[in-house]
């Protein structure tokens, strides 16, 4: 089996029996924009993929944000000239993002859809960034060539030691009884990226968990139980279930290759 034949059945692994799909009151994949905010408190930490971002960007250039979210891998490491193309499958994503570039004074075009399918509509940029979408992609290879066709200086691309998913899984596990996956990870990522041919610089740090309060909590919280496809209800055996398995702390990985795009 291929690095990218095993990183696609790992993913295909956390499929969610169809039974506690149906009986799930919210859809357990949606994502809410503001814990995807650029200036959310999880991100007051220094970024080496905004660093990377901001040393590669020459200063009238443009970036290229696949499946951008609210802007957080991207927004930080603009400049006033710097012109911001994003793309995400989530339309509420692009909204959040349209409104935080333009309070920002960043000049932002946004396209909906899944990458790589409309990656041609898409100009290149000088750098394109990718911040925690890769666990989201069984078919990982054209995704990252496109990626690549789509930059003429640096991609940028950042993603957490393991599925992000991988912290539910002791709390699934009295939820539903069932064990969860504990991959793929971002070693196994490496090896699909070495199999595309390319040979990308890799930097490492530990994150220190997320101290999020008020509605950022509550919202965190409210994921956490639509992600364990439990019902409004039991909020409050979600917040206990979180007191009793808290997020540690996790490797964040940078990975940066070059472009290949005219
Ligand atoms: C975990 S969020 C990360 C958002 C942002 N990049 C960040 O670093 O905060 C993943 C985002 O990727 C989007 N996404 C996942 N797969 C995608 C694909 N194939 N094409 C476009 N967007 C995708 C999701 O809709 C979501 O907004």
């Amino acid at each position: 089996m291929t690095a990218a034949e095993q990183w696609a059945a790992e993913l295909r692994a956390w499929a969610i029996d169809q039974r506690i799909l149906d009986a799930a009151e919210d859809d357990p994949y949606d994502l809410p924009p503001a814990l995807f905010a650029p200036e959310s408190p999880s991100e007051h930490e220094p970024s080496h993929l905004h660093e990377a971002v901001r040393a590669a960007l020459p200063p009238d250039g443009s970036v290229l944000d696949v499946g951008a979210g609210g802007g957080a891998a991207s927004l930080p490491a603009m400049r006033a000239r710097t012109t911001l193309h994003a793309v995400d499958q989530q339309a509420g994503m692009l909204r959040a993002l349209e409104a935080s570039a333009a309070e920002a004074g960043i000049l932002a075009t946004t396209y909906e859809g899944r990458w790589p399918d409309l990656a041609a509509d898409v100009p290149v940029a000088d750098v394109a960034v990718c911040g925690h979408v890769f666990y989201n992609v069984a078919d990982l290879v054209p995704f990252v060539r496109a990626l690549t066709d789509r930059s003429r200086g640096l991609v940028a691309v950042e993603l957490t030691d393991a599925h992000p998913w991988v912290r539910l899984a002791p709390m699934w596990q009295e939820v539903h009884d069932q064990t969860r996956p504990e991959g793929p990870t971002v070693e196994l990522a490496l090896e699909v990226l070495a199999e595309a041919g390319l040979s990308p610089r890799v930097h490492e740090r530990v994150r220190a968990p997320a101290r999020r309060t008020g509605e950022l909590l509550e919202t965190w919280v409210d994921l956490t139980r639509r992600q364990l496809c439990l019902p409004r209800a039991r909020i409050e055996e979600v917040r206990e279930l979180m007191t009793r398995h808290p997020a540690g702390a996790r490797r964040l990985v940078t990975v940066t290759w070059a472009g290949a795009g005219r």
